[in-house]
C-alpha cells in the first residue's frame, strides 16, 4: 500500500473559482478525487478580481512575505476548505487585481511573466509560511514553469529541495516567453539561462523551464504525448520533448462525473439517463427556444461549446456552414467566445439563417450544460487537441462527438463502424473543409436513416467510464517516481 501524500497543486485556474477552459476543470476534479482517496491535497492560485470568496473561507487573510529577486513583497493569503481540500488564494492586487486571468480588453496582460513568476514564488513561500512541506508539487502549464527551476536551484539546500515535481503540459502552444531579466526579478540564478535550461531564442521560455527542470512530465493524453514530439505539434519544443521522452507520460484527463451527470444535473430543464431518454427531448425543446430556432423534434442539432481560438478549427466550420445549411436538414447552436473575427462571422451566419443557426457569444457555464444536453451532436474540428473535455461531457449526455481524430479526441472517441455496430462518435483524419463537410453528412445520414444504430451509439457513449479512477491512480504512480529521484 503506497503512503498517503502531501500534494500541492499550483494552477492559474481552478473551478469553481476561475476558468477559461479545461485546465480549470481538470485541476479541480483531479484534486478532489485525490483528496477523497485520503491524500492531503492543497491548491495554490491567485485571487483574481472575478473571484467571489465563498462564505466558508477563513475570515481573515494572513500577511505573507514573498521573496523575489529584488526584495520582498507582502501578499495576503486566504484559506478555503471544502471536502478535505484546501485552496490557498494569493491576494496581490498589483498583479491580480484587474479584469481577466490572462488578458483584458487590450489583449494579453503585458506583465504576465511577472504575474505568474509571482504566483510561483508565493506558492513556495506559502509552504514555509504554513510550515507544510509537500512531498510533491504538481505544476500545470507554462505559468507554473518556474517552480521546478526554483526547486532545483534556490531551494536545493532548503527543506523544499526534497520535494518532487511533476509538470503537466495541457497545451504546448503557449510558452510564456520573457526577457532574461525575469530571472533577476524571480531570484533565479542566471546560470539556468542556457539552451539545455530555460533559454530559447534568446528569451526565457517558461514552458521549456518546466519541461527541463521537473522530475517527471505528463501530458493529458497518450496520443498527444507522441504528437508533441513531432514538428507538426511540438511548437518548436519537439526536440526538448524528445530529449525528455523517458520522463514523459500521457495520462488522459478524467471528468467530474457528479457535476456532469444528466440524471442529477440541476442546470438542465429535465433529467434523463441512458435507460430513459425522454428528458433529453425536453432539453432539446428548451435549447431551440433559448436560441430562437424553429421548434422541431425531428431535426438533429449540432452544437459547439468552445473557445473560438485557432486551435479549435472552427474557422473551417464557419467557412462551410452556408453549404451545410443549404444541403442538410440540420440546426446549429454555437456557444463560444474568443477571436473577434470568428465571433462576428458566426453571429452573421446566425442572423442570415436565424431559424437554423443560433449563437451565444460569451462564456456561460450554465448554458453549456443545456447546450450539451439538448443537442444531438457536438462538432470539434480541432487542429490539435491535447485532451479535450467537452467530448467526454457530451458523451455522458448522449450527444455524439464529431471530431478531427487528433490528441485526446482520438483516445476518447471510438469511430462509428456500421458493420460491427461499434463506436461512440464520428471521426475524420485529414482536417479539411471537405472532410468536415462529408463527416457532417455522414452523421446527418446516420441520424435520419439509421436511427437504431444512432441510438445504440448514444447508449454506448453514455455508458463510458470517464471518471478519474484510472487516471488518478496513474498520477499517484508518477508522483512516487518523481519523489524517488
Ligand atoms: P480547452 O481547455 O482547450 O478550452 P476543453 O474541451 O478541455 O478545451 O475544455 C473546455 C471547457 O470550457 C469545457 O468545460 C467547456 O464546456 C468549457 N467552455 C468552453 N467555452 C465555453 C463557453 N463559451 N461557455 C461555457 N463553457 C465553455
Ligand atoms: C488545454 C487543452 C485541452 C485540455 C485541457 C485540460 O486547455 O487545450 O485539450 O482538455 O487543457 O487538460
Amino acid at each position: 500500500m503506497l503512503k498517503k501524500l502531501k500534494i500541492l497543486m499550483v494552477s492559474p485556474e481552478c473551478v469553481p473559482f476561475a476558468k477559461t477552459g479545461g485546465l480549470g476543470d481538470c485541476v479541480a476534479s483531479l484534486s478532489l478525487h485525490l483528496a477523497k482517496l485520503g491524500h492531503d491535497v492543497r491548491i495554490a492560485m491567485p485571487l483574481y478580481t472575478e473571484i467571489a470568496l465563498p462564505k466558508s473561507t477563513i475570515a481573515n487573510p494572513e500577511p505573507m512575505i514573498v521573496n523575489l529577486g529584488y526584495g520582498t513583497e507582502y501578499a495576503k493569503l486566504w484559506e478555503h476548505r471544502n471536502e478535505n481540500l484546501i485552496t490557498y488564494f494569493i491576494e496581490f492586487n498589483r498583479y491580480f487585481g484587474r479584469d481577466g486571468i490572462y488578458s483584458g480588453c487590450y489583449g494579453d496582460h503585458c506583465d504576465n511573466p511577472e504575474r505568474f513568476a509571482f504566483m510561483c514564488r508565493s506558492a513556495l513561500d506559502l509552504c514555509y509560511f504554513k510550515n507544510w512541506l509537500p512531498d510533491l508539487i504538481h505544476c500545470h502549464d507554462w505559468t507554473t514553469g518556474l517552480i521546478p527551476v526554483y526547486l532545483c536551484t534556490t531551494e536545493r539546500n532548503l527543506p523544499l529541495g526534497r520535494t518532487g515535481s511533476v509538470f503537466t503540459i495541457h497545451n504546448i502552444q503557449h510558452h510564456g516567453l520573457a526577457p532574461k531579466s525575469i530571472l533577476k526579478f524571480s531570484g533565479i540564478p542566471d546560470h539556468v539561462f542556457r539552451p539545455d535550461g530555460v533559454e530559447a531564442v534568446g528569451m526565457v521560455n517558461m514552458m521549456k523551464a518546466g519541461i527541463y527542470f521537473s522530475k517527471k512530465l505528463t501530458t493529458v493524453s497518450h496520443c498527444y504525448s507522441k504528437e508533441i514530439q513531432t514538428p507538426n505539434f511540438g511548437f518548436g519544443l519537439e526536440n526538448v520533448l524528445k530529449f525528455k521522452a523517458g520522463d514523459l507520460i500521457g495520462i488522459c484527463n478524467g471528468i467530474d462525473i457528479s457535476n456532469w451527470n444528466p440524471e442529477t444535473d440541476r442546470l438542465i430543464p429535465a433529467n434523463y439517463s441512458a435507460g430513459n431518454m425522454t428528458g433529453k427531448l425536453a432539453c432539446k425543446r428548451e435549447l431551440q427556444k433559448t436560441f430562437g430556432l424553429e421548434q422541431n423534434d425531428a431535426i438533429p442539432i449540432f452544437c459547439v461549446v468552445s473557445r473560438l481560438a485557432e486551435q479549435k478549427g472552427l474557422d473551417l466550420l464557419a467557412n462551410i456552414l452556408h453549404r451545410v445549411i443549404n444541403h442538410m436538414a440540420v440546426q446549429f447552436v454555437v456557444l463560444g467566445n474568443g477571436e473577434f473575427w470568428l465571433e462576428s462571422r458566426l453571429s452573421e451566419l446566425a442572423s442570415i439563417y436565424n431559424s437554423k443557426i443560433g449563437t451565444f457569444i460569451g462564456f456561460d457555464e450554465k448554458l453549456s450544460h443545456l447546450v450539451l444536453a439538448g443537442s444531438d451532436l457536438l462538432v470539434i474540428p480541432s487542429r490539435f487537441e491535447p485532451c479535450g473535455l467537452t467530448q467526454m461531457y457530451a458523451m455522458r449526455y448522449g450527444t455524439l462527438p464529431l471530431a478531427h481524430s487528433t490528441g485526446g479526441l482520438s483516445d476518447t472517441i471510438e469511430n462509428y463502424d456500421k458493420s460491427t455496430n461499434a463506436g461512440t462518435g464520428f471521426l475524420f483524419s485529414n482536417l479539411s473543409h471537405d472532410a468536415l463537410y462529408n463527416t457532417l453528412g455522414w452523421a446527418c445520414a446516420t441520424y435520419y436513416d439509421d436511427k437504431i444504430n444512432f441510438n445504440a451509439m448514444r447508449y454506448r457513449a453514455m455508458q463510458k467510464d470517464f471518471s478519474w479512477k484510472c487516471s488518478a491512480e496513474k498520477y499517484i504512480e508518477v508522483y512516487h517516481w518523481a519523489m524517488e529521484i
